[in-house]
């Protein structure tokens, strides 16, 4: 008989600082995974449910208190987790997600100066279940020297409330990733992304290759 864990889908969630390119990477990943015969879930934070893609155009629109950002980034990540992430591993199904809690830690704690320890309170509020906490099998934080995110961000669209930040915030969300990457070695994967999209690829599939076992 199979391990019923073994059914479990597979979580994985992309970081890292606006512009870093981490859309362009992700449509590709779900392309290559459902190549491989598998059913891939696309879905991105804040958003990825009705009520969360309504939070999501207040939080990148609206000025809030910090800790306001804070609250209902993790409700839409409640929502989140409830309405489609857990459901969907619970099928078997692959997830990729445009960002998840370190997000949090990076953006409303790094470029905020919102208190860690708050944000682990909530991270445990919102992804633990009894003993087990939900976390990504493998979370891939797509690195870029600021210069270059801001560059390619300045040749786009119209930017939202944290796009239009000032050079130190978006600083200090980079190295808060940098940090939670150290920290966390075994699951965030850093990649250097000034670098071809081919050479990136080849990175890519490498790191991927244990979630196929
Ligand atoms: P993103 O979807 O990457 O923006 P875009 O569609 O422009 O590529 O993310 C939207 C913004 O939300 C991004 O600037 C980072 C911010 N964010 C947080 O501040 N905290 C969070 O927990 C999450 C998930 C996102």
């Amino acid at each position: 008989m199979p391990n019923p864990n073994d059914m479990r889908g597979r979580f994985i969630t992309l970081e890292g600082l606006d512009g870093a390119g981490k859309s362009t990477h992700l449509n590709w990943l779900a392309e290559c995974l459902r190549e491989r015969g598998l059913n891939v879930v696309v879905t991105r934070e804040p958003g990825g449910t009705p009520l969360g893609e309504k939070l999501r155009a207040l939080l990148l629109n609206e000025s809030m208190h910090l800790e306001t950002e804070a609250l209902l980034m993790f409700a839409a990540r409640r929502e989140h987790i409830a309405q489609v992430i857990a459901p969907a591993l619970e099928r078997g199904d692959w997830v990729l997600s445009d960002r998840f809690t370190d997000a949090s830690f990076a953006y409303q704690g790094g470029g905020r100066g919102l208190a860690w320890e708050k944000l682990v309170v909530l991270e445990r509020w919102v992804q633990a279940d009894g003993e087990t906490m939900l976390q990504p099998d493998m979370t891939l934080l797509f690195d870029v020297p600021l210069a270059v995110s801001q560059a390619r961000l300045a040749n786009g669209r119209e930017l939202d409330r944290f796009e239009r930040e000032a050079t130190d915030f978006h600083q200090r969300v980079r190295q808060a990733y940098l940090d939670r990457a150290t920290a966390s070695a075994g699951r965030i994967k850093r990649i250097d992304s000034d670098r071809s999209l081919d050479a990136i690829r080849i990175e890519l599939a490498e790191l991927l290759e244990p979630l196929f076992l």
